[in-house]
């Protein structure tokens, strides 16, 4: 009888031990530790499927004589995934789509594999779904339901083998918490299986070259279920992300071996599925005609793109012996941080006053660009000016009031202009040589300068 062997892994983090204990050292969870028998068959299969051992010759190389032809890489048909992928999908690459119920996560899949069957050998698995159900949904939203092939099928080892007769070029499995390796004795969706199943569907899309999507479900807290026992067996770690009472969805990459992770796509959830938007500053900018005070339009960088997102503060009076400081969408830190800046170096005292800030759409904005604006806004709403409608503010404030230049000032500006805004506040270091005609561009090198421009 093969030998087993026995770990002790945490249901939370997935954190191994040697020997069963109340509490898990690595998340100070209590009570999550539980046996997991490693079956010594599992360990031989694995290694089978090894792209490693199995694959590869061993040979060692210089770095000179490895071939540098890239990997062609598949368009999925959607532009702002494949920003987001980096350039497209890498045959032979485990990716994991991650994202609350409902986020649009079977929705997306089903419409990139619809549109990729077309092209080459197209797999869907679901363990989740009803195959009728999945069937119902494509013919609701149109899709050309001729070429992709459906299957119905938890077992991992099932799923390979029918995998291996059917050679698609790419996979997906919805989702990673319903399937389950043979040999672990614990349910689907416990760390083990999640991240056995995970190394097992990892090894058989290196060694075929298939591109497999790995759906898998966000916890309460917000991390994908079993995140450190995934994020370094996959290639690429995508979050869709967007709450359920708003149509838009946003999609970021956590982890890319064949990218940048700070891309963001946006879709939006329409009746007929999922909707590319291809100009988010457009959506994120609903702004009516009334100008108001405390708000203010920045642009912010994305990756490897410019966004228009609006900026809201509320200053008022406090009844509090501590005012509050609070803010959404923005660094807590870096709002206590900027009144202390405008109290020294703009000579303005919000001590006794409620400070409230908001980056409208749920947006999240951890960018420093976002200093002045942030100020701007603040200023704005304690004197009860309302800004113009046409002035954009971006660029990082100092300690000492200093405006300090941010990347890419030049092709954030041309975002700007091109949705209609006509005046700048920016770092004096961002002013271009050549400004476009019709915008007017004042630059700024101290905090005093820049109220003084506005106010
Ligand atoms: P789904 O892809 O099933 O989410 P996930 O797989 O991430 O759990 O998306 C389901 C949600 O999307 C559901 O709340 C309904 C909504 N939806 C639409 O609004 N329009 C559509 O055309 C589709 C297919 C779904
Ligand atoms: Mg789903």
């Amino acid at each position: 009888m093969a030998k087993s062997k026995t770990s002790y892994v945490c249901n939370d983090c997935g954190a191994e031990h040697s020997r069963w204990q109340g509490q898990c050292n690595a998340c100070q969870a209590w009570n999550t530790i539980t046996e997991v028998r490693l079956d010594t068959a599992v360990n031989a299969r694995s290694a089978r499927f090894s792209g490693y051992a199995g694959n590869t010759q061993s040979k060692v190389q210089t770095l000179e004589q490895i071939s540098l032809d890239e990997l062609p890489r598949l368009g999925s048909g959607y532009q702002e995934l494949d920003r987001v992928l980096g350039g497209g999908i890498v045959p032979g690459s485990a990716i994991l789509i991650g994202g609350n119920p409902g986020a649009g996560k079977s929705t997306l899949l089903l419409q990139v594999m619809c549109g990729l069957a077309n092209q080459m050998g197209a797999l869907y698995v679901t363990g989740e779904e009803s195959l009728q159900q999945v069937a119902m949904r494509a013919s609701r939203l149109g899709l050309p339901t001729d070429k992709l092939k459906m299957l119905s099928e938890t077992s991992v080892e099932t799923i390979c083998d029918i995998a291996k007769q059917e050679q698609p070029k790419i996979m997906v499995i919805d989702s990673i918490q319903v399937v389950h390796v043979a040999d672990i004795q614990s349910a689907p969706g416990s760390v083990a299986q999640v991240r056995e199943s995970a190394a097992f569907l990892t090894r058989f899309a290196k060694q075929f070259g298939v591109a497999i999507f790995l759906v898998g479900h966000v916890t309460k807290d917000g991390s994908l279920a079993g995140p450190k026992v995934l994020e370094h067996c996959i290639d690429c770690s995508i979050l869709l992300d967007g709450s359920t009472d708003s149509r838009f969805r946003t999609m970021r990459s956590h982890k890319n071996r064949f990218g940048a992770v700070n891309e963001l796509g946006v879709f939006a959830m329409t009746g007929k599925g999922l909707k590319e938007v291809t100009n988010p500053s457009a959506i994120f900018l609903s702004r009516d005609d009334e100008e108001s005070p405390g708000s203010v339009v920045l642009v912010i960088w994305e990756g490897t793109r410019p966004l228009l997102v609006e900026l809201q503060a509320l200053v008022d009076y406090s009844q509090m012996p501590n005012p509050r400081r609070i803010a959404v969408g923005l660094e807590q830190n870096r709002l206590a941080m900027l009144l202390a800046v405008l109290h020294r170096h703009g000579g303005l005292q919000m001590s006794d006053q409620d400070v409230f800030a908001n980056v409208v759409g749920g947006v999240k904005v951890a960018e420093t660009a976002s200093d002045l604006a942030l100020l701007v806004a603040m200023v704005s709403s304690f004197k009860n000016q309302a800004l113009g409608h046409n002035l954009v503010v971006f660029g990082e404030v100092g300690l000492a009031g200093e405006i300090r230049p941010v990347p890419s000032g030049q092709e954030r500006l041309n975002e700007a202009f091109k949705h209609g805004f006509t005046r700048a506040i920016v770092p004096m270091g961002n002013v271009p040589k050549t400004i476009p005609k019709g915008m007017e561009i004042i630059g700024v090198k101290k905090l005093s300068q820049a109220i003084e421009a506005i106010f």
